[in-house]
């Protein structure tokens, strides 16, 4: 479909049905980037890298939902930005074909839904254990967009390192016939992380935030000494920062499993700084020299 337009906008089932009319009857493929709108530019270099994937005859659809099923009380579902003029400025300059930007209603007609995703245990701990039913929350609205717009791919980005995690597990245990792609983390010059909730720091958080990559930056660089090694740089920088309140600081495998002692882990970090939660991590290659010699 075309590139550089504004694109249609779909609020209901049935808009949407008829947005995907002409690219399902020609047999093209559908992409699906879904979002909570405040959209920037990570969300866009996952509807860069959805454009790239897929042929100009087929669909790139972004959802712009922000779904209450996956705030918890107390959290900022009332206060979540809300910009949608200038989210489909975003999404007609990525070459999105469809917005579908559906009412709570419409995707929770009758309320809460009885039957939801249970995430298993890979949910309970990191981002789980201090926001429960988060990811079921998560689970069960990407299950319901899936159902809703039946994408061929779906793209996710590494910022949420534990919910692409979770949504491959979903579909993997649930033959959900969708190709899930990770997007690296899109970030600032300084090294901040992207993230929608960035709006809510101010100068000095945002200064403070920093502490998070440079923390995963330090871990990253002492990959080659090993497990404790990692934590140790990642925990001598958080010691030095202000103004961070460190949630947690984890070093996992790719599966968010034990780290293994060799090859590529990943550290993940999350913390309130102001009153904003921000979360980050980073690959790390564990036991590997920089010229790519084991060490030992
Ligand atoms: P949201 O926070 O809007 O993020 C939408 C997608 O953009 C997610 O896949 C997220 O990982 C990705 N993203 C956010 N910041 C990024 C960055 N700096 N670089 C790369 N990708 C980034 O995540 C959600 O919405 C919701 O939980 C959702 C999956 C839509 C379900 O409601």
């Amino acid at each position: 479909m075309s590139t550089g337009s504004r694109p249609l906008v779909a609020r209901t089932r049935a808009e949407l049905a008829e947005a995907l009319k002409r690219v399902r009857t020609a047999g093209g493929q559908v992409a699906l980037v879904p979002t909570m709108g405040a959209l920037h530019s990570g969300h866009a270099a996952l509807m860069a890298t959805a454009r790239r994937t897929v042929t100009e005859a087929d669909a790139v659809v972004v959802s712009i939902f922000v779904n209450p099923l996956q705030f918890g009380p107390g959290e900022d579902l009332d206060r979540y930005p809300r910009t949608f003029e200038a989210d489909l400025e975003v999404c007609a300059v990525a070459g999105v074909d469809v917005v579908f930007a559906p009412s709570v209603d419409e995707v929770y007609p009758g309320g809460e839904p009885q039957v939801t995703v249970e995430p298993g245990p890979l949910a309970t701990a990191l981002e789980g254990a201090s926001r429960p039913g988060h990811f079921r929350g998560v689970l069960t609205v990407v299950a319901k967009l899936f159902g809703l717009v039946q994408p061929d791919l779906a793209f996710f980005g590494q910022k949420d390192y534990q919910q692409l995690a979770l949504i491959r597990r979903m579909t993997a245990d649930l033959c959900m016939p969708v190709d899930v792609r990770g997007v690296e983390t899109v970030r600032e010059p300084s090294g901040l992380a992207l993230s929608s909730r960035n709006k809510y720091l101010d100068d000095e958080d945002r200064l403070h935030a920093l502490a998070l990559s440079h923390a995963l930056l330090a871990g990253a660089e002492a990959g080659s000494e090993g497990v404790d090694a990692v934590l140790a740089a990642a925990r001598a920088v958080l010691r030095h920062a202000h103004g961070v309140d460190l949630d947690y600081l984890a070093l996992t495998s790719p599966d968010l499993g034990d780290p293994p002692e060799l090859g590529e882990a990943r550290l993940l970090i999350a913390a309130r700084v102001g009153t904003t939660r921000l979360i980050d991590n980073t690959v790390v290659l564990l036991g590997e020299r920089p010229d790519g010699q084991r060490t030992s």
